[in-house]
């Protein structure tokens, strides 16, 4: 069997002195696509933000593809290809599209920002477009980022995502906010480069239909713990995750 891209290791999250995230056990396959679900207030986004190295972890490791990066950077992190999503602070609003990915171009190549406003560099100009054609956005690459509508902002963040080459892509809700078909072109944009570059997903989605269409496996996560890990078909048969969405004991009593 390949190595796994990514192993959570009984991982210990939290902001106050109560662990939000307490104890979390994942495997992620190479190459699989693996959403993470659970009720509001589970501990999700928290668990994201430690993979991606944006909160510390208390206890507990990340491996990615054998190498220990519990203590690494977020941007360390990010550039050995364990990518999420820009937050939206990382968009220049007045730069344009184009601009917008060159800088993760370069952010992964580790040059300088001064060299982009230097010299255009053809090679940086070709992987940037390669990014936004995959993204769906070449036609809007000299618009500013600041006139995108928030589908196509989320698609800019998806294309600043990919210049860096992700061997995984750690995405927290990409289609929040959008209608049914934006969500949906969201989500074949996303398969469509997994597909392209063997990459591995970890999806936080709340839209269950799409994450039982699209998931190799689904974890679920309620009140910080693992509640379970399956197959679609497995988790939605599992009477302890309706227990969980409706708001009931999860245990039985
Ligand atoms: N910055 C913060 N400071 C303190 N507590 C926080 C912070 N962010 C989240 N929490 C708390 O941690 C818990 C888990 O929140 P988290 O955002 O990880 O849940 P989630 O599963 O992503 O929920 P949702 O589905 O609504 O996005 C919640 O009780 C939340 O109130
Ligand atoms: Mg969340």
């Amino acid at each position: 069997m390949s190595q796994p891209a990514l192993e959570l290791e009984g991982v210990v999250v939290g902001y106050g002195p109560v662990p939000v995230v307490d104890g979390v056990s994942i495997r992620l396959c190479d190459g699989e696509w693996l959403s993470l679900i659970g009720p509001n207030g589970a501990g999700k986004t928290t668990l994201m933000n430690a993979v991606s190295g944006v909160l510390p972890v208390r206890a507990g490791r990340i491996v990615y593809f054998g190498q220990d990066v519990t203590r690494w950077s977020d941007d360390a992190r990010a550039r050995a290809g364990l990518g999420r999503s820009f937050q939206k602070t990382h968009l220049f609003p007045r730069l344009s599209v184009l601009d917008n990915v060159r800088i993760a171009v370069l952010a992964r190549r580790r040059v300088r920002l001064r060299a982009l406003w230097a010299r255009r560099d053809p090679a940086v100009d070709a992987e940037a477009y390669e990014s936004l054609n995959a993204a769906g956005l070449a036609q809007e690459a000299d618009r500013p980022a600041a006139e995108l509508p928030h589908g196509g902002k989320r698609r800019l963040e998806l294309a600043m995502l990919f210049a860096l080459e992700p061997r995984v892509l750690l995405l927290d809700e990409p289609t929040a906010g959008m209608s049914v078909e934006e969500a949906d072109g969201i989500m074949e944009v996303i398969q469509a480069w997994r597909r392209d570059r063997g990459c591995s997903v970890m999806l936080v989605e709340h839209k269950l239909d799409m994450v039982m269409r699209l998931s190799d496996r689904i974890a679920v996560l309620h009140q910080g713990r693992l509640l379970a890990v399956g197959s679609p078909a497995e988790v939605m048969a599992n009477p302890a995750v309706e227990a969980a969405y409706l708001g009931g004991s999860v245990d039985g009593g």
